[in-house]
């Protein structure tokens, strides 16, 4: 049984705290159908303190649903940003591969579109940094835009200009007036959280220059698909992006997908990249990627029960995996501490009768415990010097780096578990 938590469905969620989509985000059609729920969860990056773990704890419903007219995966629940992003305990440089992959994105813009020196580039969800300070190695004119004040002050360190705001466009406005039209508007990681994509959408038109890029990285719903990356669904992610809603989005502003790529980041991502149209023609691998979007069954209601099906069936194989190994006396803990891991726990219900603790890399989340399931998070010195049995991966998006740096935990007899597609021991 589990030991810390009560059945999240007894507590009440705040309902007048929230709002219910009726309509799609994109198309605005009345056509959404739901085809998970991975039960009302708590926030999954509310890491608690142990003050708060005397309190209640809010909860919120996570249901995942398809438009069946524009096919954008969305969810329905609307938790209020300022819940979610007023402090953040994500940072993005604590992940090493993250510092690289900014590096490679700076350097890309740099080749593409050749940006006079000082050219104006807004981040938007900025994190600490981390992108902008290498677009400002290559002589670019960085400011950032975030509205999680605990990690404006982390970039504000490292020389990295940042306005502590939710992006709008007054703050568009702002930012023109005060520093001129951006040669591109960058938004990483952020455009799934956003409610309000047209308002987004407007704003960063707005702030572009008349030959700016407009570059969003984005999960793809694809990869989700394919991979079973489900844990990627929690309440800030409010949309899960193919490339055809996409276009469809930015069609309405006059602005065209000119090109797409597929990254390793984030379990698999798009970069995107739109321009006005008389700017550049559209890349192949914009109709290329459709046109697989379409051959995978994105535009089928079925493709989605399919993949509902075998996330059930998951829970299942990695629960009774997990409980065979402890009944066997092993001793286990959790690898990394990302949100996706607690869209994880929670749904599957593991708890401290399962993983002893987590650890992780950032030191905001250190002396806290996962939201729900109420796991301490360690350093890891502590796992280093423990050596479990086995090591749950729920950081599995960096498992090729995770397993390189543990090279000595896993030659001392020590196993990760990486769960998903399905769960797989790897010595
Ligand atoms: P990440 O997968 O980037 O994000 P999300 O929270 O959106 O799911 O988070 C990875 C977490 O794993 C982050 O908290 C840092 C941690 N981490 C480690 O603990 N050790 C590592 O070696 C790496 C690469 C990450």
């Amino acid at each position: 049984m589990m030991r810390s938590t009560r059945a999240p469905g007894s507590r009440s969620s705040p309902k007048s705290n929230r709002g219910v989509l009726s309509r799609c985000r994109i198309c605005g059609a009345q056509t959404l159908k739901k085809f998970l729920s991975l039960g009302p969860s708590p926030l999954a990056n509310n890491f608690l303190t142990t003050e708060q773990l005397r309190r209640r704890e809010p909860y919120f419903p996570l249901d995942v649903c398809v438009c069946t007219t524009c096919w954008l995966v969305q969810l329905a629940d609307v938790v209020p940003p300022e819940t979610m992003f007023a402090q953040y305990l994500y940072l993005t440089g604590a992940s090493p591969p993250m510092r690289l992959h900014f590096a490679g994105l700076a350097a890309d813009l740099v080749r593409r579109f050749s940006p006079p020196r000082a050219s104006l580039i807004i981040d938007v969800g900025s994190n600490d940094g981390t992108f902008l300070e290498q677009a400002q190695a290559h002589g670019l004119r960085g400011l950032g835009v975030e509205p999680a004040a605990n990690v404006v002050a982390v970039a504000e360190a490292r020389g990295v200009e940042t306005l502590n705001a939710f992006f709008n466009m007054e703050v568009a406005e702002r930012i023109v007036r005060d520093k001129g039209p951006a040669r591109a508007v960058v938004a990483t990681n952020v455009f799934a959280h956003v409610h309000d994509l047209y308002g987004f959408v407007a704003a960063a038109v707005r702030l572009l220059a008349e030959d700016g890029v407009f570059v969003l990285e984005v999960p793809y719903v694809v990869e989700m698909l394919d991979r079973l990356e489900f844990d990627t669904i929690y309440h800030e992610h409010l949309s899960y992006f193919g490339v055809r809603p996409l276009t469809l989005l930015f069609d309405r502003f006059g602005m065209q997908v000119t090109h797409v790529s597929r990254l390793k980041v984030h379990g698999g991502s798009i970069r995107v990249y739109a321009q006005r149209p008389r700017d550049a023609a559209p890349s192949q691998a914009v109709s290329e990627l459709v046109a697989q979007e379409t051959a995978r069954g994105l535009g089928t209601f079925e493709t989605y029960e399919l993949f509902a099906q075998r996330v059930h069936a998951l829970k299942h194989e990695l629960t009774g995996l997990l409980r065979q190994l402890k009944a066997r006396g092993s001793r286990i803990v959790g690898y990394g501490a990302p949100a996706k891991g607690n869209t994880l726990l929670n749904f599957c219900r593991i708890g401290t009768d399962m993983l002893e603790y987590v650890i992780d890399t950032t030191p905001f989340k250190h002396g806290r415990y996962t939201p729900g399931m109420h796991i301490p998070v360690f350093p890891e010195t502590r796992f280093q010097s423990d050596r479990p049995d086995y090591a749950l991966l729920l950081a599995w998006n960096y498992a090729d780096d995770i397993l390189k740096k543990e090279v000595v935990y896993r030659e001392q007899g020590g196993k990760f578990i990486i769960p998903i597609p399905h769960p797989f021991i790897v010595s």
